[in-house]
């Protein structure tokens, strides 16, 4: 008997049991969520992303015109609002990423330096300190 397998030499048919499409599954694409379910990231919030909040206000500093200054941008500095060098010493023990800000007084006279470290326009205090987020996070003690 001619058959379409004598034919062209398929192989043999090891099991008739059907294929079940729960077991066999096949890579493609992965899978999309539907609109309604879109994956909720977990917001990374700004201010924990910068340095330690050392202190929830803004210390006035009477600053010479033409001296330059570091301002502690990680927070665990001693000698705030500057920098005393911690970030270096400290940096892998306490996990800091932060360097200090250069800046040149512009004039003499008393301004704001910035002591939560959140500031957008450091180092001089924006008033950031004041938001509830930072009013209520829980300061970390100087190690
Ligand atoms: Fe904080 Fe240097 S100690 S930036």
């Amino acid at each position: 008997m001619f058959t379409l397998r004598s034919f062209i030499r398929l192989p043999a048919i090891v099991s008739t049991r059907p294929i079940s499409s729960s077991v066999v599954t096949y890579a493609t694409t992965p899978p999309q969520d539907s609109p309604g379910q879109q994956k909720q990231e977990e917001p990374v919030e700004e201010w924990k992303q910068k340095g330690r909040i050392n202190a929830k206000k803004s210390m006035k500093v009477n600053l010479v015109g033409g001296k330059r200054y570091m301002w502690c941008a990680c927070g665990y500095s001693k000698n705030q609002p500057f920098c005393d060098g911690t970030h270096l010493w400290s940096r892998f023990r306490l996990k800091i990423k932060q360097h200090p800000v250069f800046f040149k007084a512009p004039k003499d006279g008393i301004v704001g330096l910035c002591l939560c470290k959140q500031t957008k326009k450091p180092p001089y205090c924006d008033g950031t300190h004041r938001r509830k987020e930072i009013q209520e996070a829980v300061i970390v003690e100087n190690p």
